[in-house]
């Protein structure tokens, strides 16, 4: 693994020591996501770039011990998209080449504060568009209801996440039926 990946895992490891608030972990980790972002197209290798022409695709460059921490890089063409879904723990994403949309989504059902599976009805909420070096973060209870891609008529995306636990399954939300369902996520290990 490339210096400065290890050197990313190790303040992310000395952060989750410390502190296990959600806000103040993406507080703390932003900006290093921020330098990793700007300073990654010198650092990935081949396999972190690998795409999937049948959808965006998901490469695994570490998992922390104990499952509480993974970083991926993320291969989008234009037009891939991701399901609405949340994560159930905090995440830091950051961009390396091309221009990352996110379209939140919020909870407007009466019964937002259950863990219930059906009668939910979302509205969309706010966009960000995420330049390289642009940064965005997330935090659980309530979920981070979102759709993350790239537009159709932009060039292909390169994107790093990081999540407070390895990441291989999420809610995906049907937002005609007002359900949403635990999916298993892809990824290739790298
Ligand atoms: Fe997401």
């Amino acid at each position: 693994m490339h210096p400065s990946l290890k050197a990313f895992r190790s303040v992310c490891e000395t952060v989750l020591t410390e502190t296990s608030a959600p806000s103040r972990i993406v507080r703390r980790l932003a900006p290093h996501m921020h330098s990793l972002a700007k300073a990654a197209e010198r650092i990935l290798e081949p396999a972190h770039r690998r795409g999937d022409p049948d959808g965006y695709a998901r490469n695994l460059i570490f998992s922390g011990d104990n499952g509480t921490l993974s970083l991926f890089t993320l291969v989008w063409a234009p037009g891939q998209w991701t399901p609405i879904h949340d994560h159930g723990t905090w995440g830091i994403v950051g961009v390396v080449e091309g221009v990352l949309e996110e379209q939140s989504f919020l909870r407007v059902d009466a019964q937002a504060d259950l863990d219930r599976h059906d009668g939910i009805e979302l509205s969309p909420g706010g966009l960000v568009l995420l330049p390289p070096g642009g940064v965005s973060t997330f935090v659980p209870d309530p979920d981070h209801i979102h759709e993350t891609g790239v537009a159709r008529e932009r060039e292909p995306t390169l994107s790093l996440h990081l999540y407070g636990r390895v990441l291989n399954d999420f809610h995906v939300y049907d937002r005609i039926a007002g359900t949403r369902e635990r999916m298993r996520v892809a990824y290739r290990d790298t």
